[in-house]
């Protein structure tokens, strides 16, 4: 087909214009930086132009004047969201689907991203919100095969194998379903561009005439994203601005069970977390994350540390293992996963030089168990203690959870939401809190649990290891 227009490469760096595709752009010098695009952004001529016409290329011609309405009345605010039924998805969308938005679901291959979006459309489906699953990666049987595992009934939601966008768009404009799932926008493409699919011109471009189709006609759209080793979703890094919501679906492959989570939203607070299992009828919502990830912990076992984290609003309780063990030959080995390695290795310096534990002819291994990552400096001591007991070979205290920032000086520093992380621990049967001396909380919410307050990890870990 020759209807398409013109294109040209765009550096995605400096935003020079190039005619043709090169390695590296003239005007600043950086390589793989060109991406392709639409040449024009007025309307295009020709045969391509009646055929976008309505959810097209063009934007209005730039010559009238627009009619700028009061905010006041702007329609739509107050229209209720949809729910899916799942809670958990729901829930990390800031309250369901809202009408006209689109979203990202980003996961490594395998995750359970496919079943996640299925699942969601049978039950939006089942609950009276017509569903559009359009498949580019699998046949309209494979699709059928995973929807009979699946405990919700799937049977009305519309299914089309494409990945021409402009079959897409015009299949969805005609049919005006509530939602429509795109699985996945790196094998959908649009016959304007010279590119293959999946490069970063088409995802780019594919993804905004998605967006304006979902603002234009108020069909909320949900497109998967395939996530690429550094961790970031394949495609151009503008793929996450164009859209309104992402999320990441995520988990360790060896395990069932999943995280979903908002890294950006338009419409809700970010780091809200969804836990699911993965079974065989498909993703059922896990209501008590802290239970999931506490499972099968040993707790008579040196190096184990429990610690209470805010993901979102949700305190969750996770367990730290540590290893610490004596090194062969060369460098000793730092390895930390879930944790971050700079913290880790500051942590180290920190127990070396104000608590007297000593690390330099040991391997030091730590692991945030569940496959969970451990983003705020709440976690500290918990690693912490969880070092402590692995290299003094006693357990830590039974029914215990670490709370509290480690400070330069191997000062204990006091968390947000104390109060919120206790009740979390009492909840779940702890019976023991260990936190800085300055955030003993003002009401303590549960008389069951004990609070134990230290200044210095020097001090803790001479009261734990006498
Ligand atoms: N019979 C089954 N019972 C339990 N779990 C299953 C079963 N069949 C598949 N699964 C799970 O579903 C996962 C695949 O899910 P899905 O195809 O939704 O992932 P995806 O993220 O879409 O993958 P891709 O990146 O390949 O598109 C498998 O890794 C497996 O864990
Ligand atoms: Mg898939
Ligand atoms: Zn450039």
């Amino acid at each position: 087909m020759t209807s398409r227009g013109k294109t040209v490469y765009r550096c995605t760096d400096c935003g020079a214009e190039h005619p043709k595709w090169a390695g590296r752009c003239e005007a600043c010098g950086e390589w793989n930086t060109l991406a392709e695009e639409m040449a024009t952004p007025k309307a295009p001529s020709g045969r391509g132009a009646a055929k976008h016409s309505r959810i097209g290329v063009a934007g209005a011609p730039r010559s009238t004047a627009a009619r700028a309405p009061r905010l006041g009345d702007v329609k739509g605010a107050d229209e209720p969201r949809w729910l899916s039924g799942l809670d958990e998805f729901d829930f990390v969308l800031g309250g369901g689907i809202v009408p006209g938005s689109m979203v990202l679901v980003g996961g490594e291959p395998g995750i359970g991203k496919s079943t996640l979006l299925l699942q969601v459309a049978a039950r939006l489906q089942n609950a009276g919100h017509a569903a559009l699953y359009i498949s580019g990666e699998e046949s309209p049987l494979q699709v059928k095969l995973r929807a009979s595992r699946l405990e919700e009934p799937s049977n009305d939601v519309a299914l089309l194998s494409e990945t021409s966008l402009e079959t897409i768009l015009a299949t969805a404009d005609a049919m005006r379903p509530d939602v429509v799932l795109v699985d996945s926008i790196q094998t959908v493409y649009t016959s304007d561009l010279e590119g293959a699919p999946g490069n970063v011109g088409q995802v780019r471009e594919c993804a905004a005439r998605l967006m304006r189709f979902a603002k234009d006609t108020g069909v909320a759209v949900f497109v998967v994203g395939h996530v690429t080793k550094g961790g970031g979703i394949a495609g151009p890094k503008t793929l996450e601005h164009i859209v309104d919501t992402v999320l990441y679906f995520e988990g360790e492959g060896s395990l069932d069970h999943r995280v979903l989570r908002a890294t950006k939203n338009r419409f809700g607070s970010v780091d809200e977390i969804g836990v699911f299992r993965m079974t065989q009828s498909g993703l059922a919502a896990v209501g008590n994350p802290s239970a999931l990830f506490l499972g099968d912990r040993h707790e008579a076992a040196s190096g184990s540390a429990v610690a209470a984290l805010l993901e979102g609003t949700r305190p969750v309780l996770v367990e730290i293992q540590a290893l610490a063990a004596k090194a062969g030959f060369g460098t000793p080995q730092r390895v930390a996963t879930g944790f971050d390695g700079r913290r880790l290795a500051l942590l180290l310096a920190v127990l070396d030089k104000r608590a007297g534990l000593s690390f330099g002819a040991l391997d030091v291994f730590v692991n945030v168990a569940g496959g969970l990552r451990v983003m705020e400096p709440a976690g500290d001591l918990a690693v912490a203690a969880a070092l402590a007991s692995s290299t003094h070979d006693r357990a830590l205290p039974p029914n215990s959870v670490f709370l509290g920032e480690v400070g330069l000086g191997g000062e204990i520093r006091p968390i947000s939401q104390a109060e919120r992380r206790i009740a979390e621990a009492a909840r779940m049967g702890f019976t023991t809190v260990f936190l800085s001396d300055r955030s003993i909380p003002q009401r303590n919410g549960s008389r069951s649990i004990r609070i134990a307050a230290s200044r210095t990890l020097d001090e803790l870990f001479g009261a734990l290891f006498p």
